[in-house]
């Protein structure tokens, strides 16, 4: 558990540790910056970068000049911001990550704070005096909400939401966004609607690296991000009371936007298309919620904090790292709570942001692999990921695809139900597999998916066979530990290097 104070305690630390690379150089917000950085994070192994002269926002009179991405696209600076050795194995990670999700370190209210060294309102409110990029040149707008923090309270029962949800620049006060009704602040959205009032909400732009992870992970909805990041840095988060809405925000947050969101179509904005986590543009261009801004606060020489979307086959970015962590952490966490044992590892490769989910099992009795599936497509996690859950045993290394292929192979078996599809159930709006008529979320509130459970674990419905010693499944190919031995003893005599 570390603290790093702000955004610039956590650039500091990663420019010791060599994990940032500033660009000097001119940059263009306008799909040049997007660009490098796709370049840049490649396969998970690249930098954090910081932008510090971007095209139009180099001048003297500029509000804000620089732009810092990357933070968390490898998995070296996930472990950083949970305090532990940069090369902890992905399991580590999953582990710390389990251990955050299930602990709370309420945050504390403080007067005030470096975010209010600036306060912006009425006329000179102007989203377009932030270096916010156009990413990719298909892109609907410059998208300025892409790893911010998302404040919402529950009108209810008071509890804060810290979401990301992505959002473009409209005009020079209004911000539409995409707001989903099974996110938490999609629920948020609801009560108040029922009530015929606007949602206040406030967007944090660049804070220490706990925020961005905790406001990106599906804590439950009764559960405030705020204790979770404060559960991550082992310290409450310090935060003050906004200007124009009834929220707080950390009071050494670079950047603060506060505004209202209205149910009414009739105010709605033009929204999308956007490079999504898919990898595909997604979430059609069309009328969407739109933010009033009613004031910006922020630092002197403020950083913006934004990142690249969009995951492809050795094009990774830092949902696609982070997802890996959170979404398996979560997982497991699942699993524990519902009661299903046995579980001894639970991995999300990153190229898929979490939709498929590898689950390693020791299995004591059958059907273990479909009661896991169940616990996980039962809860609200499960909305935009788990598309695909794996199952295998515990001598099955799931980092490793060559072993879950070769379990694929010949531990699982069609004709013995060990595929299983769970039809009709919510999903995520932007995956292109699903048609796009069945994506409408106006109509729907989500999209829709046929879950896919691939068990591939020894079928324990299977009769111990005589032939293979009294085990359900022949005996493995593997030498023996006698002979393993012999021939490692004389292996270099075979002419063998070691
Ligand atoms: C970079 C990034 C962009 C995201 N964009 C969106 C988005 O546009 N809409 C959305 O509903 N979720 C988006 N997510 C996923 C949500 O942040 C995630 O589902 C989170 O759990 C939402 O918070 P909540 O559970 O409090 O609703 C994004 C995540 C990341 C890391």
């Amino acid at each position: 558990m570390t603290q790093f104070g702000d955004m610039r305690g956590w650039i500091d630390a990663l420019r010791k540790e060599g994990e940032l690379h500033q660009i000097d150089a001119e940059v263009d917000w306008d799909c040049e910056l997007g660009t490098i950085t796709r370049r840049a994070f490649g396969n998970g192994d690249g930098p954090a970068l910081l932008f510090s002269n971007i095209k139009d926002y180099n001048k003297n009179t500029t509000r804000c000049s620089s732009m810092f991405t990357g933070g968390l696209s490898n998995y070296s600076r996930v472990a950083m911001m949970f305090g532990l050795p940069k090369n902890a194995s992905i399991t580590e990670l999953v582990k710390a990550a389990r251990k955050a999700y299930a602990s709370r370190v309420p945050p504390v209210t403080v007067k005030t704070g470096p975010v209010k060294e600036n306060i912006v309102k009425g006329d000179d409110i102007n989203l377009y005096d932030f270096p916010v990029p156009k990413w990719h040149r298909f892109d609907g707008g410059r998208y300025i909400n892409t790893m911010q923090g998302s404040v919402t309270r529950d009108p209810v029962s008071g509890r804060m939401n810290v979401g990301i949800y992505r959002g473009m620049v409209g005009k020079k006060d209004t911000i539409p966004v995409l707001l989903w009704r099974p996110q938490n602040w999609g629920q948020d959205m609801q009560k108040y609607s029922d009530k015929h009032q606007e949602m206040p909400v406030a967007f944090v732009y660049g804070w220490e690296p706990s925020l961005p992870f905790a406001a990106s992970s599906p804590i439950p909805p009764d559960v405030s991000e705020y204790d979770v990041m404060g559960a991550i840095r082992g310290a409450p988060v310090e935060l003050v009371d906004c200007e124009t809405v009834p929220l707080q925000v950390p009071a050494t947050a670079e950047i603060v936007i506060e505004g209202w969101i209205s149910n009414d179509p009739a105010t709605f904005e033009m929204e999308g298309p956007f490079g999504e986590y898919t990898g595909y543009f997604g979430g059609d261009q069309a009328p969407k919620h739109k933010v009033r801004v009613t004031c910006i606060t922020h630092r002197n020489n403020p950083i913006m904090r934004g990142t690249l979307e969009g995951t492809m086959p050795k094009m990774l970015n830092e949902n696609s790292i982070m997802s890996s962590v959170q979404r398996a952490a979560l997982a497991w966490n699942i699993l524990e709570r519902s009661g299903v044992p046995g579980v001894t590892d639970v991995h999300c490769p990153p190229a898929n942001n979490g939709t498929t989910l590898i689950i390693q099992l020791r299995q004591t009795y059958r059907g273990q692999a479909k009661q896991a599936a169940a616990a996980i497509w039962g809860s609200n996690a499960a909305h935009l990921r788990y598309k695909h859950i794996w199952a295998v045993d515990d001598d099955i290394d799931i980092h490793d695809y060559g072993a879950l292929d070769w379990a694929f192979a010949y531990r699982c078996n069609a004709a013995e139900d060990d595929i299983v599809f769970y039809p009709g159930t919510f999903g995520s709006a932007l995956d292109p597999s699903t048609r796009l008529k069945y994506r409408n979320t106006k109509l729907y509130g989500t999209g829709k998916w046929c879950r896919v459970l691939i068990d591939c674990t020894v079928n324990l419905d299977f009769e111990p066979e005589e032939n293979y010693g009294g085990e359900r499944y022949p005996p493995m190919v593997r030498p023996e530990k006698q002979d393993w031995d012999l021939v490692d003893k004389r292996w270099k005599e075979y002419g063998f290097k070691d």
